[in-house]
């Protein structure tokens, strides 16, 4: 491909604001766009560490690693997300930027369910696998389907208002959760038409999470007690943790 020939992810990203910015863009394209345009973002970060660290291996080996954490830091933690603020930038559907058997413990909270199943969600579990030391352990936190569905069928209730209040009363879906069935949706799938939020894109309970890590390999997998110093305070509630050990 010649230089002029070579895409620009800065022209596309400045087309899709301005067609965005269009009142007479249709609303199906604009969810569309607005999806790509995240994209954009996402590759950019990720090709400016890509650009650092060609092997997609970085040359540091920390011990302790957090997946998708977001602002929420662990201390001792090395954070790796798609966006800052993080220790590095990498899109995690490329695999994990780490040098084989060298970490001692990976964890993740509420990350899971935002990337494709089953491509970029079982090559991060083999990903994870790869990079652990023997007797590693990797700790995975998710919504938790199972406890989301405990209501339905059914009319909203008590317990309901309360799963609609903490998780989704700031939001302004508030006002669209009028059967049991659309607080479902919501856990299962989140909400795509709203840029603060990034979609769910599969759902899981303790038995996929069971599943998931022993296809890839890891000896056990057992319930993790939530432990308010490493996980986000704010997930304790109706989440679903395992710990699997390599
Ligand atoms: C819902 S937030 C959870 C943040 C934090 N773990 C918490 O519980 O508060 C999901 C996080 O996963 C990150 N994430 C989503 N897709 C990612 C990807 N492909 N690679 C790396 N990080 C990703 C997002 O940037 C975001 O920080």
């Amino acid at each position: 491909m010649s230089h002029s020939a070579m895409p620009s992810f800065d022209l596309l990203h400045k087309q899709i604001t301005a067609v965005l910015a269009d009142p007479a863009t249709t609303h199906g394209l604009a969810r569309t766009l607005r999806a790509a345009a995240r994209e954009i973002e996402l590759h950019r970060y990720h090709r400016a560490s890509r650009r650092a660290w060609s092997s997609g291996r970085i040359d540091a080996q920390p011990s302790k690693v957090q997946i998708g954490g977001g602002a929420h830091r662990i201390d001792g933690f090395f954070n790796i997300d798609a966006v800052p603020p993080a220790d590095l930038l990498w899109d995690i559907r490329e695999g994990v930027p780490l040098q084989n058997n060298s970490v001692t413990e990976i964890f993740s909270e509420h990350f899971l369910e935002h990337i494709d199943y089953p491509h970029s969600v079982k090559n991060y579990v083999r990903e994870a696998h790869r990079v652990l030391l023997q007797g590693g352990r990797i700790i995975t936190g998710v919504p938790d389907a199972a406890f989301a569905l405990s209501r339905y069928p059914g009319p909203l209730d008590a317990a309901s208002n309360e799963m609609i209040e903490r998780w989704y009363a700031k939001r302004d879906c508030y006002g669209d959760i009028n059967t049991q069935l659309d607080l479902v949706n919501l856990v299962l799938r989140d909400q795509d038409d709203d840029l603060k939020y990034t979609p769910h894109l599969w759902a899981y309970d303790h038995e996929k999470l069971v599943q998931l890590f022993t296809e890839a390999g890891f000896a056990g997998v057992e319930p993790w007690t939530f432990d308010p110093a490493m996980a986000n305070p704010k997930r304790r509630w109706g989440s679903v943790y395992v710990v699997a050990m390599k």
